[in-house]
């Protein structure tokens, strides 16, 4: 035996307390009923859950249910007892009113499942949107072993012999739709084609950026987020991440360890490189608010603006997952960074305990269309901006997606940058705006400056994913396809618009939007990083008094306990929308 094996784990306090054999016979007496012996279960082996987060009603995530077979056969191999414990379900594109509301009550109640039973480590089985953060924050606060397993992404979808990609298909279809160009039966066709196999969804959206980062983070083996779910590889994966758990557990080699501020930091360069979502940062911030790291917005413009667009994938390019995986996935991107220099911290550990340089270097890429060198980049700054000003703290725009002659007029002469202005057209939520856009009383033109209000983690609980509005239907058959849209909502990161969303502090928790009448004039200024009403502080201050005096930002009535208990205890957007209570207590398995 091993030094590292004689170390008692925390499963044996259950199990194996021979100074209380009493309490262990109650504990251990029920889980033989399925054919554990006494012997195994005090035998010291590690016990280890695989947290599943795929069910019949998280389709993105079901083959997870398949996967784990050979995840336990791994743990088994190892030496280890595998457990597989339900996880609450998140389906991004079934959950009403948003899955992201239950990021934080799937985070609270795997929290309570590890601390509270008899488990050594965890494999985290991460997919759709907000399984990634959710598994990943509560391995922070537990801190015991854990390893993250992607599901993978679905095949390519295609539809008339064009890649049709998740999400971005149906923002295409909307489009059409509006213009007359297709019926309800063809916009249905175009969607079900989009989504072909098992897996999430095969655009560079919220799920497979938060997959790419979990591997870059180090929660995931080398190669893991890439590989689609249908394929061969993705079952040896399962394996392989099975095996290397019960190691993880015999060193002691814990998410804080691995989840470092330089890991963190290198995920924001790599979340540029791919052309990640704009949910990204809120969930990265999230996770670091988990380990007791404040990252913020202004962290993810001064590491990630300047880095170069190098995968060609929609939303921002022209492919899908398996192309990605084909070029060479996660680790030929890391390694065309880590070549010119631009990952910041190349000796960050990883879960198999090498570095990322050691696990990373020198891999090329297969495809150079897919995965380009950064000399060919797609684009040169890529990353996220953080805008500040009279209306919010803090809002981002995704400028990967900026359309190149806006990207020349407003983005591309940092000396002299030129500000735009426009008539705000004011929302408040996704029912209003569903009811009054295609109104021609509204007057819309192609100055207008769409702003959706009361979509943010308190107003809309969890925060509506619909700032990126699309035009009147009579604008867009005059060839107007997009307008510059404000929000403190979210949007897909399946959607290619250039919007300015996240905005914190929300209409609902005191912020600037609350203000705004349909009619004032916004000046966005990219150059300075500013988008301001154009108001004076005395106006501002005169509408303040009227909307307090009014009792505040009307919020809608709560439909759950849960969306009662989430609005009074969540953090703002840009503070991760976590539950405040949640950050102030690390490392619990230790207590
Ligand atoms: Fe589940 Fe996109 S909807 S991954
Ligand atoms: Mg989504």
């Amino acid at each position: 035996m091993t030094d590292f094996q004689k170390k008692k784990l925390r499963s044996q306090d259950w199990f194996n307390n021979l100074e209380d054999p009493e309490m262990t016979a109650l504990y251990l007496e029920r889980y033989l009923n399925y054919g554990l012996t006494i012997e195994e279960l005090t035998s010291g082996r590690p016990i280890i859950a695989i947290a599943q987060t795929g069910s019949d009603l998280s389709p993105c995530n079901r083959h997870h249910v398949t996967l784990a077979q050979r995840t336990r056969e791994a743990i088994r191999t190892a030496g280890g007892i595998a457990l597989e414990i339900p996880v609450h379900p998140i389906q991004e594109t079934g959950k009403r009113p948003t899955a992201m509301l239950d990021r934080n009550l799937a985070y609270l109640s795997l929290v309570e499942t590890l601390f509270g039973y008899p488990i050594d480590g965890v494999v985290l089985t991460i997919g759709c949107d907000k399984t990634t953060p959710a598994l990943l924050m509560a391995a922070a606060t537990v801190n015991i072993p854990a390893i993250a397993l992607s599901v993978g992404p679905m095949l390519n979808g295609w539809h008339e012999g064009e890649r049709a990609g998740s999400g971005t298909a149906i923002w295409m279809a909307r489009q059409k739709f509006a213009a007359g160009e297709i019926d309800a039966k063809g916009f249905l066709e175009i969607a079900a084609a989009s989504a072909p196999s098992v897996g999430y969804c095969n655009t560079m959206g919220t799920a497979s950026t938060m997959n790419s980062l979990a591997e870059v983070l180090g929660m995931q083996l080398p190669g893991a987020a890439a590989i689609p779910a249908p394929y061969r590889e993705r079952g040896q994966m399962a394996y392989a991440t099975g095996l290397r758990i019960v190691e993880m557990v015999h060193e002691d080699l814990r998410p804080s360890d691995i989840m470092t501020r330089e890991a963190l930091e290198n995920a924001i360069v790599l979340g540029s490189a791919i052309g990640g979502s704009t949910n990204a940062p809120i969930h990265l911030n999230a996770i670091a608010r988990h380990l007791g790291i404040h990252l913020t917005n202004d962290d993810w413009e001064r590491l990630g603006f300047n880095i170069p667009l190098l995968v060609n994938m929609q939303p921002a390019g022209a492919y899908l997952g398996e192309d990605f995986y084909r070029a060479g996935g996660v680790p030929a991107v890391v390694s065309e960074l880590l070549e010119v220099g631009r990952i910041p911290h190349p000796a960050a550990k990883g879960a198999n305990g090498k570095t990322l340089a050691e696990n990373y270097a020198g891999i090329k890429a297969t495809n150079s269309d897919v995965i380009r060198p950064v000399d060919r980049a797609l684009m040169r700054n890529a990353g996220f901006l953080n805008l500040k000003g009279n209306l919010f703290d803090s809002a981002l725009m995704k400028t990967s997606v900026i359309d190149a002659a806006f990207r020349e007029r407003y983005l591309s002469n940092p000396e002299d940058p030129e500000a735009f202005e426009g008539r705000a057209i004011v929302f408040d939520g996704p029912e209003d705006f569903h009811a009054r856009i295609d109104n021609p009383a509204l007057k819309l033109d192609a100055n207008c400056i769409l702003v959706m209000r009361g979509a943010g983690p308190k107003g809309y609980p969890g925060g509506a994913e619909v700032v990126n509005m699309r035009p009147p239907s009579y604008l867009i058959k005059q060839g107007v396809r997009a307008l510059p849209c404000i929000g403190d909502g979210r949007q897909s990161g399946t959607s290619g618009s250039a919007s300015i969303l996240n905005a914190s502090p929300e209409a609902a928790d005191g912020g600037g939007l609350a203000l705004l009448q349909t009619g004032d004039r916004i000046r966005v200024d990219l150059g300075k990083r500013s988008v301001n009403v154009l108001l004076s502080d005395e106006e501002m201050a005169r509408r303040r008094e009227r909307l307090d005096a009014a009792g505040g930002f009307p919020i809608p009535q709560s439909q759950s306990p849960w969306q009662d208990i989430f609005r009074q205890s969540v953090t703002q957007f840009s503070e991760g929308m976590v539950l405040k209570q949640a950050t102030e207590h690390q490392d619990i398995a230790r207590k």
